[in-house]
């Protein structure tokens, strides 16, 4: 009987995965978003940890992810910030109630950072700092929680303040402060790189830090603060002139590390190719589509280049991607973590990446072939659904978006967006779960089960689609 059950069972989720599969994309976003919602949430303040922890994943155990990454945690609650802002009465107290126990805890931790100070990478689940050896200090976590914070501030109402509210607001903007007056601090000074591996200048940490500061900038002015706003500014402008400095003129795309510390003749990460370049013109770009106050506009020829450079070296890296229109992204490809496999969060990051450059470009109207970004041009027109011989792009001119070459750049661009989070649909378990990565050979999902910033991830891709399509 024991044996029926399971068979049936087994038989029951092999049918389900095989309807999520086939499923056309628009159908299986709308559930998705559902299960991927819900999963992310239950990794906020779950039972036994303090509230406003965010576990990067329930795992705890190979790997051990029952942690507060301020990284992970900053890029969750951004996603909690939009569904609060796009929420109302109940469910909108909800997510405030959630970010306010966010805001608690990190003034907690700012008080009590641990031995790094506020390049604590991580916390454990009763809020002290992580003790265990580790690739400490990383330096990108307080400038991703100011920058979800203000995002925070900038939908919280501004008259009709409860007295408890006021305090929210004021606890808030004094978390932001704390943090961006540790990066006015630390932005030159060598750290881990957001994949823990490596010490060094990072282009992730730095861009990052320059939209924080940016952002904060026009957020304390706004605040009667000018004094600090200036220091921000001013500051930002500093390491704007060092991202200069990452794009490799030889290689034809932008580096992600500089100055590392790495042991004699090490040939590890040599190609200085990694998908962190392109995650961070995500996570420094407003994603609420209103200022442009980071170091890469989405239209960055150098960033295009990046794109494609990351997508020629997965395509030829993974054996899924053998026969694959659209190549599942890793994070660089001599990760050797895990046997080094795509992830979920750098895939979806690669379709958002598409999106929020569609709509880039259609607020800009036009777009100028260069030498540098050709190539990628070249690759989205032949994804484009429009048929007909390919046109030839000319370096120098000016594509204006309404003509048709620019309408079919246009198609295929979101085409391409498609096509990556077509690749997430194939590789998500039965159910719709992503873990930290999947496996480069059977494309099944490996290492931390339910991993938070995969689910944030998605829903941040899922979402700038909706953007194109007229919704929130
Ligand atoms: C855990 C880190 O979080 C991961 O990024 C890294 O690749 C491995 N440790 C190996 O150093
Ligand atoms: C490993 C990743 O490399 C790192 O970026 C992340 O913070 C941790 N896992 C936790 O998810």
């Amino acid at each position: 009987m024991q044996k029926i059950l399971t068979l049936a069972l087994v038989l029951f989720s092999i049918k389900a995965a095989a309807i999520q599969a086939d499923l056309p994309l628009g159908e299986w976003l709308k559930s998705e978003k559902s299960f991927a919602t819900e999963r992310m949430l239950k990794n906020i303040s779950p039972a036994d940890a303090v509230p406003g922890v965010v576990v990067a994943s329930p795992s705890k155990d190979n790997p051990n992810y029952y942690f507060h990454w301020i990284r992970d945690a900053s890029l969750t609650m951004d996603q909690v910030v939009f569904l609060y802002a796009n929420s109302r009465e109940a469910k909108r107290a909800t997510y405030q109630g959630m970010i306010e126990d966010f805001v608690a805890l990190t003034l907690r931790q700012q008080k009590n950072p641990g031995k790094e100070g506020l390049g604590e990478p991580r916390y454990l689940i009763d809020g002290s700092a992580d003790t265990l050896p580790w690739g400490r200090p990383q330096y990108d976590g307080p400038a991703l929680r100011a920058l979800t914070l203000i995002h925070f501030i900038n939908f919280f109402p501004k008259t009709g303040l409860s007295h408890k509210d006021k305090q929210l607001k004021a606890d808030t903007i004094s978390a932001i402060q704390t943090d961006l007056d540790y990066v006015t601090q630390k932005w030159n000074t060598p750290c881990f790189d957001l994949w823990e591996e490596l010490r060094g200048l990072h282009f992730y940490t730095q861009s990052v830090q320059y939209s924080a500061m940016m952002n904060g900038a026009v957020f304390f002015r706004a605040q009667g603060d000018p004094g600090f706003a200036r220091l921000l500014q001013q500051t930002a402008l500093q390491v704007k002139s060092e991202l200069e400095k990452y794009w490799d003129e030889k290689k034809g795309y932008l580096g992600a590390s500089r100055n590392l510390e790495q042991a004699p003749g090490s040939t590890y990460k040599s190609a200085n190719l990694d998908t962190a370049v392109v995650l961070s013109a995500l996570h420094s770009s407003d994603p609420y589509g209103k200022i442009g106050l980071s170091f890469l506009a989405l239209d960055d020829d150098r960033l295009m280049a990046t794109v494609a450079a990351l997508e020629a070296a997965f395509l030829a890296e993974y054996k899924i991607n053998a026969s694959a229109k659209v190549p599942a992204i890793g994070r660089f490809t001599d990760d050797v973590y895990f046997y080094g496999n795509p992830w979920y969060m750098t895939t979806a990051g690669f379709a958002e990446l598409y999106f929020r450059l569609t709509l880039a470009l259609i607020n800009s109207r036009s777009l100028k072939v260069t030498a540098i970004n050709s190539g990628f041009l070249n690759s989205v027109l032949l994804a484009s659904l429009n048929s007909g011989p390919l046109p030839a792009l000319t370096v120098g001119t000016e594509i204006a978006v309404q003509s048709d070459l620019g309408q079919r750049i246009l198609s295929g661009l979101t085409q391409k967006g498609d096509g990556y989070l077509s690749t997430l649909q194939k590789y998500v378990g039965s159910q719709g779960e992503m873990s930290e990565q999947f496996d480069r050979e059977a494309g099944v999902p490996v290492s931390a089960p339910d991993l938070t910033w995969s689910y944030a991830s998605f829903l941040s891709a899922a979402r700038a689609r909706a953007q194109l399509n007229g919704t929130p």
